[in-house]
């Protein structure tokens, strides 16, 4: 297979060079475990008296009343704010092995194999390919705002970011490693893995570890946040999305989308059936039918349930649903009021509900790239 990552060979042997910081000092600061990670998340404080009395909206309703809206969203919802690359030794080494295809079993795959740029973080398959082109079971989300989330993977059966890295390492169908000691083992073959791990873990006697790895990278993404045309829009930026798309805010509060994907994400909070009012494979044309969150824990009650997905940056992350079973946004919509609120909806709402769906695109955090050697992560500003 050959590497569909551009960047491979430019990234070989600069491992030691991009996660180094330049300040001498950087490395040395000793760092009492893993910080508590603080989200960037601040709810919008209503700035009059109005936003505690959310008036009942009309959905057919021409003209959207604009300031109600703002302060009902913002109750809802949540902004996201962008997070600048820290000076962080730990951050610039799980940047790096991001980007760092030698760890894979057939040195082609890493995260940012099926976590991409130009695909809002996903892949834009319908399932993903992993190491020797071999198949995973399910679509690849968005790794963007991922740290936000109360629980990783469809199903939940990643407890955090921490732990989904470390377990990718041997997933067959991601890096395909066989062991945790081959893992390791791998990390160490790195060239200069030994000093930036030194540097990002400066207390640990033993810092090139798959432990260290998932620290790392998941300091790493907790970076990559990406805020949209709606945070400015509940920030009071009224021209930052257009009428088509505060109609469609009002639709998804009112239709009751909002009761499952709601907070910064609209969605990363909860787990939920997927098939509350049809049957979802019905709906999406699904040839395997996966079980959900069934399968990780065996009760009968978690039959067809996935997490709820937050749905930032879902214009950028076709195709849709957790077996990339529906291609068009506009169709993922209605299968969701389908399948979840037993409303058959109008073309123009969809209209309305893709077009507010696509006001949470935000730009690719601008480190969401391997860090490169002319232009090491620690000289930017
Ligand atoms: C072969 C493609 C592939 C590779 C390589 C890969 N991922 Fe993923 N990623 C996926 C798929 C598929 C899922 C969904 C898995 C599931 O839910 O069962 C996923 C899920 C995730 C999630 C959870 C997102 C969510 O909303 O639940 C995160 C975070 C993530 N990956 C980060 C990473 C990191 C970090 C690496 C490297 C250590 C990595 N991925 C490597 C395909 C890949
Ligand atoms: C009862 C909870 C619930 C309601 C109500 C709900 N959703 Fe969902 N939504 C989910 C779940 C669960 C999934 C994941 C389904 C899967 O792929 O297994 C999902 C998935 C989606 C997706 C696909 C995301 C992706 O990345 O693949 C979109 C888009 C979406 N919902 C939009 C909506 C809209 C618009 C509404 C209102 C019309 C809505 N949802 C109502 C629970 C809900």
């Amino acid at each position: 297979m050959t590497s569909r990552f551009p960047g491979k060979h430019f990234v070989v042997g600069t491992l030691l060079l991009a996660t180094m910081g330049c300040s001498p000092g950087s490395g040395g600061q000793p760092e009492p475990g893993t910080p508590a990670y603080e989200p960037p998340v601040s709810s919008v404080a209503a700035s009059t008296g109005s936003a505690a009395e959310a008036p009942s909206l009309q959905m057919s309703a021409g003209a959207v009343p604009d300031d109600p809206l703002r302060a009902r969203a913002s109750q809802r919802f949540g902004m996201l704010e962008s997070q600048a690359f820290p000076d962080d030794p730990k951050v610039r080494l799980g940047r790096a092995l991001f980007f760092e295809p030698r760890v894979s079993a057939d040195g082609n795959v890493s995260c940012g194999t099926c976590h991409l740029a130009a695909r809002g973080g996903a892949d834009g398959l319908p399932k993903s390919k992993g190491v020797f082109g071999r198949d995973n079971p399910r679509n690849a989300p968005s790794v963007y705002n991922a740290g936000l989330q109360f629980t990783q993977h469809w199903r939940g059966d990643r407890e955090s970011l921490e732990d989904q890295a470390r377990k990718a390492l041997l997933g067959k169908g991601s890096f395909g490693l066989e062991s945790p000691e081959k893992a390791e083992a791998a990390l160490r073959a790195l060239p200069g893995s030994e000093q930036s791990f030194r540097a990002a873990f400066p207390d640990d006697p033993q810092p090139v570890s798959v432990e260290n790895w998932g620290v790392a990278i998941a300091a790493y993404e907790r970076t990559l946040t990406t805020p949209a045309p709606f945070d400015a829009y509940l920030a009071g930026d009224s021209t930052a999305f257009g009428d088509e798309a505060k109609a469609g805010l009002q639709s998804f509060l009112e239709l009751g989308c909002a009761n499952c994907h709601d907070g910064p994400l609209l969605g990363g909070k909860a787990f939920r059936k997927f098939g509350i009012k049809a049957d979802y494979a019905s709906l999406t044309a699904s040839t395997v039918i996966d079980a959900g969150r069934f399968d990780v824990t065996g009760n009968e009650g978690d039959r067809f349930v996935f997490k709820v997905p937050g749905l930032r940056n879902v214009s950028l992350t076709a195709p849709y649903f957790h077996d990339g079973s529906v291609s068009e946004l506009s169709r993922a919509v209605e299968v969701m009021a389908e399948a979840q609120l037993g409303v058959k909806l109008d073309a123009p709402v969809v209209a309305q509900l893709v077009a507010f769906l696509h006001s949470l695109a935000g730009d690719a955090p601008s480190h969401f790239a391997p860090p490169s050697v002319s232009a090491p992560a620690s000289a930017r500003p």
